[in-house]
């Protein structure tokens, strides 16, 4: 493992970006990277992300903490293109306390950011049945009030954390006789006002100028939630999340210059997956999907639905690497595949969806827990060059288990 000339080229400002649908491994990459850096920053998104990274044999999930949170004495912030819900965020704090890992006294918040309520989550509910009712489907939300969140904060009309511990009864009385009447949704204000108290008491003196923080920082990890095919730009649209998550929606969610960035990691997992709705041309059903799930553990951590699987896509990740300026690969779960006689890649489809593949051969040899790539067995390191030689990227990073030492360096 050589982690010192990794960091030496990642620079001072590194971004971690998903390339595909989410549920990539970010938080392994992060969580190997957090003590290198001063400042672990979220951007975007809530807690329709989550990020599980196991420590010691004990597995974390964080939905709204970034999971660079696990390191002792890191600067963690959550930047103004979220929207937090703050049940959540109390919960995840708790926990990492229980675990004797302090959170409050190094946790910034911008005001900027938005609060998601849990009447959100109840509109996001609403939408999908609305959605399932016209067009026979929904997307396929986490129903965690994301989109109706950031749909408050396009039309101005959202509460954003500046306002924690002033008085909001009577903003949301109104809101609760608009809800009421547009989704037959009934607010429960009391309950509603209880959570921005309870927060109030822990994060008041989290809530500050995270950009002049920012500038002042050594060095800053960004950690992408959601992933660049889910981006509500250049994704597959409609079945999308509701912000941007590629690399550009990171730095402007954090108010920080693109000159300020030094390197950004995609993050792809050696297969595909996808939650919710929407295309997903190189899915495989039946024996080898379930194959491909089982062995990945390919179960949301926000929701716990089944993943659905599928072989990886060049084309995809060559978008990623085009539209977020990848420096490095961290090509994760490459282990998930040992077990496979031969390894499918696509590397694009035509008009009619038509996908046309590479067929390179299996290794059916464990790779689990190999930290060299000259150990890897050939054909997965030949599967490793041909990412490598179809997207320009280096693959710096290669994930071969699910615990923290389980990874190749290069
Ligand atoms: P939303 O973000 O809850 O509105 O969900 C929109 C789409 O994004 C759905 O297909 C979700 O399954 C997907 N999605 C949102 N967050 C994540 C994530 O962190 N990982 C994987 N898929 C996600």
């Amino acid at each position: 493992m050589n982690v010192q000339k990794l960091l030496s080229s990642l620079g001072p400002c590194c971004a971690v970006i998903g390339a595909q649908w989410g549920d990539e491994g970010k938080g392994k990459v992060i969580d190997l990277l957090a003590e290198h850096f001063d400042v672990i920053a979220r951007a975007c998104g809530g807690a329709n992300a989550g990020h599980t990274i196991v420590v010691n044999g004990k597995k974390y999930v964080f939905h709204l903490l970034p999971s660079g949170a696990l390191h002792p004495g890191k600067t963690v912030v959550l930047g103004a293109g979220m929207v937090i819900h703050l049940p959540t965020l109390l919960e995840e704090i708790h926990t990492l306390e229980e675990n004797g890992i302090e959170v409050v006294s190094r946790l910034r918040i911008s005001p900027a950011a938005h609060i998601l309520f849990e009447f959100h989550k109840d509109i996001d509910t609403a939408l999908e049945e609305r959605r399932a009712k016209v067009k026979g489907k929904g997307i396929g939300t986490t129903r965690r009030g994301i989109g109706p969140a950031y749909m408050d904060k396009a039309a101005r009309a959202g509460i954003r954390m500046e306002r924690l511990g002033t008085d909001l009864r009577k903003e949301l009385e109104e809101r609760a006789k608009d809800l009421l009447a547009m989704y037959g949704i009934t607010v429960q204000i009391e309950s509603e006002l209880q959570h921005l108290e309870d927060a109030r008491k822990i994060l008041n003196g989290c809530v500050t100028d995270t950009i002049a923080l920012l500038r002042r920082s050594k060095s800053i990890l960004i950690e992408g939630a959601q992933a660049t095919l889910l981006d509500l730009d250049h994704g597959t649209y409609p079945y999308v999340t509701s912000s941007n998550t590629t690399v550009m929606g990171a730095l402007q969610g954090l108010g920080l210059p693109p000159s300020a960035l030094t390197s950004c990691i995609g993050v792809a997992k050696a297969y595909c997956t996808r939650v919710g709705e929407g295309d997903f041309l190189t899915e495989v059903e039946g024996e080898t999907g379930e194959r491909l799930r089982k062995r990945g553990g390919e179960y949301g951590s926000t929701t716990g639905r089944p993943r659905r699987c599928g072989w990886l896509n060049i084309a995809d990740l060559n978008r990623g690497a085009l539209i977020n300026g990848f420096t490095h690969w961290n090509i994760t779960k490459l282990d998930v595949l040992d077990e496979e006689p031969e390894v499918p890649v696509a590397l694009g489809a035509d008009a009619d969806g038509k996908v046309a593949y590479q067929t390179l051969p299996g290794w059916k040899t464990s790779t689990v827990g190999v930290t060299d790539f000259r150990k890897l067995p050939d054909a997965a390191q030949r599967f490793l060059r041909f990412i490598e030689e179809q997207t320009h990227v280096p693959t710096s990073l290669i994930g071969t288990g699910p615990g923290r030492e389980q990874m190749i360096i290069s």
